[in-house]
């Protein structure tokens, strides 16, 4: 089987790259993560996939003029690292418009909320605000659009009575971990394919039982 080849790019801690790491650490997976690419020197995750014996790349966006010079160079360096598809694991910078036509279909993002609701910063502190009794999290293809795409899948959490930020967002980390490995199976294998701006499967996924919340 040849596995897909593909980058991680972060900008912090990293424990998204890392689930990625560790599924993609059974040769069964169809995708290895073949580079780890910091837009932030020093970013966690770097040591983390140094650790694991996967390529480690800095780019550090302040030393570039504008957002094309940049994604230009970030194009680069996955071309040398013959990168053929590319993960955003908490990589907070904005690609342009250019760089995702490029990758188009070829880069996923995961975002730590049930898209469409609550893109951008702050999900979680706005889904309390808003007093929703469901969290999650979504891994989706990138388009030129924050937090817009093709959706792969979702994950639902719920939310508790007496939670703060801090508390939604561990348990909607603890289903990110578990959900963009697995969309990145369906993806890598062929099981998922963009069609039109819509995910189809090639066999339909088994039906999950409903999260009711409060519980029946
Ligand atoms: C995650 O919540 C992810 O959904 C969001 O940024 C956070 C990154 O965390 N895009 P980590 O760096 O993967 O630990």
């Amino acid at each position: 089987m040849t596995r897909l080849r593909v980058a991680a790019l972060i900008s912090g801690r990293g424990s998204n790259m890392a689930a990625l790491v560790a599924a993609a650490a059974n040769p069964d997976y169809p995708a290895e993560i073949a580079l780890v690419l910091a837009n932030v020197p020093g970013a966690g995750g770097l040591a983390v996939a140094a650790e694991n014996g996967v390529a480690t790349e800095t780019l550090d966006h302040r030393s570039f003029a504008d957002r094309a010079a940049f994604d230009v160079a970030l194009d680069a360096r996955l071309r040398d690292h013959q990168i053929e598809f590319v993960c955003l694991a908490g990589f907070m910078r904005l690609l342009t418009a250019g760089f995702v036509e490029k990758w188009r279909n070829r880069l996923l993002n995961i975002h730590p909320s049930l898209l469409p609701a609550y893109p951008g910063l702050d999900t979680h502190k706005r889904a309390l605000a808003d007093g929703v009794r469901v969290a999650g999290c979504t891994v989706h293809f990138v388009r030129a659009k924050m937090d817009v795409g093709p959706i792969v899948a979702q994950a639902a959490v719920p939310v508790l009575q007496g939670d703060d930020e801090d508390a939604l967002a561990a348990r909607v980390l603890k289903a990110e971990h578990v959900l963009y490995p697995q969309a990145l199976r369906l993806v890598a294998s062929g099981a998922a394919t963009v069609d039109g701006e819509q995910v189809k499967f090639a066999k339909a996924p088994a039906t999950p039982a409903i999260l009711f919340n409060p519980p029946l």
